[in-house]
């Protein structure tokens, strides 16, 4: 079997042409305090042991190095994407030598063509594929739930503070993302800046999600109603606007008049993942049939936008491919007449839905709360589920809600772009 070639030069790793059935692995000499590398030239693999002891060691792949180049003639500076055209990107690239330098902390390869390639140790660390820097990394990307309870406290943040305060608004949308429902309170009720102020947060956030209903929308009990929140019916917990494909991240309802010549009105929550945890448990064929079943939602109407039909096949718990929580579809209101599904299996749907929908109404899971002038309660529409009691208006008193949608992708980013400006945290 033909072994690599290695050379030492200081802590420089001069690699030789690499053969057929090369050995399995060159390893380096391990220096004390110093950072060396070794490369598993059949693997095409370079191990990276820092010269900080507290870094694990780090696994750096020689064909996503070479991709990842991070020079002004492979990755541009300013707009910060790659450059290098994949049609001249060589996957098998050799590397001639691989240099470490303390001082500037950094790591240079040599590649066969000549081009050298230059990493901060830093940014190479934050990268490294051993599991657990991949299982940190995953964290950028799914929410960090944290399922509740009836007894869960909702959490107050207040209005002007989280405007104005940069680590105020993290820790709102921190909370937002653990717990999926919060009450901003104190927002101002009067005139233009009290219409205004759910956007107002939204765009502090992010920006509003327009949708059939318009950029924002107004819950009052209206003639000629488009939707059944534009009456004083009781509405079951739901989600919001099922029959889109994608529907809102995150809901928003500021309450500007809630007189207390209203009897009912009162709102009511549940954490639909810890509701589908306790089904799973009670009654896994309901669980195998919410969780593979497509249900048809659908809005017909017509509101001042547009007339509309919007249609959506959704599973009411829809999984991840790696068998999380991703989505909660579940709204009553607008499941359509039409159900896609062959008629031996009505039932059992049927009897699933219901234990279900008891589940999550049931003491176990559901809170209440009756909202007061200036509150925005915030709830994650895709996982928490909102329910409304009828309610009866007494001589001359209004109930009146201002609500609005965000998207989680562009909450998330500004999570992210605050972890950074708060917390120094890096991408
Ligand atoms: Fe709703
Ligand atoms: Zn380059």
């Amino acid at each position: 079997m033909a072994m690599a070639t290695l050379r030492f030069i200081g802590r420089k790793i001069v690699l030789g042409k690499q053969g057929p059935g090369l050995a399995a692995a060159s390893t380096l000499r391990r220096a004390l305090a110093t950072t060396v590398g070794s490369v598993d030239k059949q693997k095409r693999l370079l191990t990276v042991r820092w010269s900080d002891k507290s870094r694990r060691d780090s696994l750096l792949p020689l064909a996503w190095l070479r991709d990842n180049c991070q020079c002004s003639a492979c990755f541009h500076p300013d707009t910060l994407s790659r450059l290098q055209l994949m049609e001249n990107f060589d996957p098998k690239i050799g590397a001639d030598s691989v240099q470490f330098d303390d001082a500037s902390k950094t790591c240079s390869v040599t590649w066969s063509d000549g081009h050298v390639s230059t990493y901060k140790y830093d940014w190479l660390m934050r990268r490294s594929f051993d599991s657990e820097s991949q299982q940190q990394r995953s964290l950028w990307y799914s929410g960090k739930h944290e399922l509740w309870g009836s007894d869960y406290a909702i959490r107050r943040h207040p209005f002007d503070q989280l405007m104005k305060s940069d680590s105020s608004l993290l820790q709102f949308l921190n909370d937002m993302e653990a717990f999926g429902l919060t009450v901003v309170e104190g927002a101002p009720i009067a005139g233009t800046e009290g219409l205004r102020a759910v956007t107002d947060l939204c765009n502090r956030v992010a920006f509003p999600m327009e949708t059939n209903y318009g950029t924002t929308f107004t819950v009052k009990s209206k003639l000629n109603p488009s939707n059944l929140a534009y009456t004083p019916a009781r509405l079951g917990l739901h989600v919001d606007l099922p029959f889109y494909k994608d529907p809102p991240g995150i809901q928003l309802l500021h309450c500007l008049a809630q007189s207390n010549n209203i009897t009912g009105g009162e709102n009511f929550f549940s954490d639909g993942f810890h509701a589908a945890n306790l089904l799973k448990v009670a009654n896994s064929d309901a669980y195998k049939m919410l969780t593979t079943r497509l249900v048809d939602f659908y809005d017909y109407e017509t509101d001042h936008l547009a007339d509309f039909h919007m249609l959506c096949r959704q599973r009411v718990i829809s999984l991840t491919s790696d068998g999380e929580y991703e989505m909660i579809c579940y709204n009553n209101q607008v499941r359509d007449t039409y159900l896609n599904m062959p008629a031996d299996q009505v039932q059992l749907f049927y009897d699933a839905l219901k234990a279900f929908d008891t589940l999550l109404h049931g003491e176990q899971c559901s809170v209440s709360t009756k909202l007061k002038e200036g509150d925005i309660v915030t709830f994650d529409n895709r996982r928490v589920l909102h329910g409304r009691n009828s309610y009866t208006v007494h001589g001359t008193a209004e109930r009146h809600l201002e609500g609005a949608y965000l998207r989680w992708d562009e909450v998330y980013s500004r999570i992210r772009r605050l972890e950074e400006s708060v917390r120094s945290r890096q991408p």
